[in-house]
């Protein structure tokens, strides 16, 4: 390695879970294989000093927000994956970053964050080994993401992404997230909606690593893990075929499981909020009565993501969601964006 000093720079977007992940070993190792579609619009932009043979140090700088912690978070990260990145305890790092979304929107912007730093990373690994190879790079920056944040590592690529060993999906690993066959998805599936309905902006009261760790303890851990894989068998043909009835009853049984695991934990907790539920239910009569594709999913917490198939019935759609969901918000709060791959 000829280390020098360098500027770089990336940017990441977020992503959101069909098949969620919930549940971990050590060294962060998924509990099941999860599955999720790359968001376009929502992303985390960074750019990333490294002074050479200055001791080491992180300095980070956000826009827009203050977060405390974040400079030390990022340096027990570096000091974790030193084994795969020798040089990175070698230097100082300036850290500028930004979101193109509001914090705390519940849009996971550590998957986004992550996923930029670790680009920024392998352009330094780059810059200071010459490496070429384009797949590696990106399949290593997926593998340093995931040690940062588990879910980001499937930032790292586009449309619809797998981490998690599983026999439905070839070269799918543990390790790093890899993207899923392009011609294994039906076209229907290739251009979507997804509205996040910003139900509660504040700190969510369980932290996602707390959530993962309760799996431990959580008597339906091993039966939900088994679920995942067998959703997984099931996904597969749905993505192919371009069944809408049987992907929207699968992706809402995935955000409903998700959350009933929270219920079932010892302690038990409750990310949704009053707004979560009416909204649940606005959608299902909506459904019921229309027999349009608009369905849900949830992440770690109370917002509601609205997705719907980018086609001739998309402004049918977005008027419901303007008339009867946005009163369910904190300040009309919506964060739009569409997956087009
Ligand atoms: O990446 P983490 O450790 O913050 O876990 C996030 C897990 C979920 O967002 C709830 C689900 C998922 O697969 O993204």
């Amino acid at each position: 390695f000829a280390i020098s000093s360098q500027m770089v720079s990336a940017s990441c977007p977020s992503n959101i879970a069909l098949i969620k992940y919930w549940g971990k070993y050590e060294r962060q190792i998924p509990a099941n294989p999860s599955i999720s579609y790359t968001l376009n619009n929502c992303k985390t932009n960074t750019s990333m000093e490294f002074l050479a043979d200055e001791e080491f140090s992180v300095q980070t700088f956000l826009a827009g927000n203050e977060e405390p912690k974040f400079a030390e978070k990022i340096e027990k990260y570096f000091r974790n994956i030193e084994e795969y990145l020798p040089w990175i305890l070698k230097g100082k790092y300036i850290i500028k970053t930004e979101n193109t979304f509001p914090h705390s929107s519940g849009i996971a912007s550590s998957a986004s964050g992550f996923g930029a730093i670790a680009k920024c990373l392998m352009e330094l690994e780059q810059q200071f080994s010459g490496i070429q190879d384009g797949d590696f790079k990106v399949r290593k920056a997926s593998f340093l993401a995931r040690l940062g944040s588990g879910s980001a590592c499937r930032s790292l690529y586009d449309g619809l992404v797998v981490w998690g060993r599983t026999k439905e999906v070839e070269d799918s690993s543990d390790f790093y997230a890899v993207q899923y066959p392009n011609d294994e998805i039906h076209e229907v599936f290739k251009s979507f909606n997804d509205w996040v309905l910003l139900i509660h902006e504040g700190e969510k009261s369980v932290s996602s690593t707390v959530g993962h760790g309760l799996m431990n303890t959580n008597p339906y851990a091993e039966r939900r893990f088994q679920e995942a894989h067998e959703n997984f068998a099931l996904l597969k043909d749905i993505l192919k075929s371009g069944d809408m009835s049987n992907f929207i009853k699968l992706v809402e049984h995935e955000a409903l499981t998700l959350h009933a695991m929270m219920m079932m934990s010892d302690p038990a907790f409750i990310l949704m909020k009053t707004g979560t539920l009416a909204v649940i239910n606005k959608i299902w009569d909506f459904r019921r009565e229309t027999g349009l594709p608009l369905f849900f999913t949830l992440d770690a917490g109370a917002n509601v993501h609205l997705l719907f198939p980018a086609d001739k019935d998309e402004d049918q759609i977005k008027e419901f969601i303007v008339k009867e969901l946005l009163q369910f918000t904190q300040n009309n709060g919506v964060v739009k964006d569409v997956m087009r791959f």
